[in-house]
């Protein structure tokens, strides 16, 4: 959990870990809100391990349906604007087109089913109250897919990526950038449910081509599909969230994935100089 307390010059950020707080604990959620008394609150917890999910449903709801409710009623009591992070696996995967807040909902598994409960959670509470899905997420630091293809092609392997599920990569630092805009001014977008992310699609193997590309790194990589590699929980074929209404309200224009995915990159590449120096 994220907890800003700001006025018009400056923001105070103060974060709480696991470890400072339990999310599902709701009377300790209620007293770390009444201690801080943030103006803005943002939810970054989750039980996000989807294959465990599907055996341990009681968990993942309690971490993310129980837990985000409690800080959303914590902030309603003290009159904190609240803002959530869900995903895409709230949705079915079936549609082609891109996924705008307002369509319907159908999740795969245990975990998207989690963060729908989530979602319904934060918006009964009764506050100012703000659901923001994105999906694919990366950064430069990892553990996530992008890290993972730079350590696996390092190690000189032949690669074999799903070729068959479609969506957008998207930049963990671009949707910090979005979240901080948003704790300024959350008035600009009207509570409710939101999509973050980039403009355009491609597959996981795209996006691990276009990582090795932009890396200039040779790897021998080819196409599968998510038949080859069954998992406990199914994924959605279809993940595109449409960001534009997100940007129509904040004054801004998407970037491409493929933009963002450079900035990214660019990152890796100091943070690797800075290490060998
Ligand atoms: N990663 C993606 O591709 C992706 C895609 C779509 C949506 N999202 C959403 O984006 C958000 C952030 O995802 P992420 O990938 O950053 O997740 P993450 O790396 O798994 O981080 C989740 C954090 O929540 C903490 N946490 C778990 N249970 C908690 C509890 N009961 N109380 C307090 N903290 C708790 C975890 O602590 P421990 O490390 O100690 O367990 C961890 O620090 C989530 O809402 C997720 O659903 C992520």
């Amino acid at each position: 959990m994220d907890v800003v307390a700001s006025d018009a010059a400056s923001m105070n950020w103060v974060g709480l870990d696991r470890s400072d707080l339990d999310i599902v604990d709701a009377r300790a959620v209620d007293a770390a809100v009444a201690a801080i008394r943030p103006d803005v609150l943002i939810n970054c917890a989750a039980y996000t391990a989807v294959d465990r999910a599907e055996q341990e449903a009681d968990l993942a709801h309690a971490i993310n349906a129980v837990g985000p409710g409690n800080l959303a009623q914590a902030a309603a009591a003290h009159g904190a604007a609240f803002l959530h992070i869900s995903t895409d696996y709230v949705f079915d995967g079936e549609q082609v087109e891109p996924y705008r807040p307002e369509d319907p909902t159908g999740p795969l598994g245990a975990y998207g089913a989690s963060k729908l409960a989530g979602e319904e959670a934060v918006l009964a509470a009764g506050g100012r109250a703000w659901v923001v899905r994105v999906a694919w997420l990366y950064d430069a630091w990892g553990p996530n897919f992008l890290h993972t293809m730079i350590r696996l092609a390092e190690a000189g392997r032949a690669l074999r990526v799903v070729d068959d599920q479609h969506g957008t990569p998207t930049s963990a630092l671009s949707f910090a950038r979005a979240l901080r805009q948003w704790a300024k001014e959350p008035e600009r977008w009207s509570p409710g449910i939101w999509h973050f992310g980039h403009r355009g699609v491609t597959t996981w193997f795209g996006f691990a081509q276009a990582i090795f590309e932009g890396m200039g790194m040779e790897v021998d990589a080819s196409p599968c599909s998510t038949a080859d590699y069954p998992t406990p929980a199914r994924r959605p074929r279809h993940s595109h969230l449409d960001p534009e209404p997100w940007f129509a309200a904040g004054g801004g224009v998407p970037e491409t994935w493929q933009e963002a995915l450079a900035e990214c990159l660019e990152q890796v590449r100091t943070e690797r100089g800075s290490a060998a120096v």
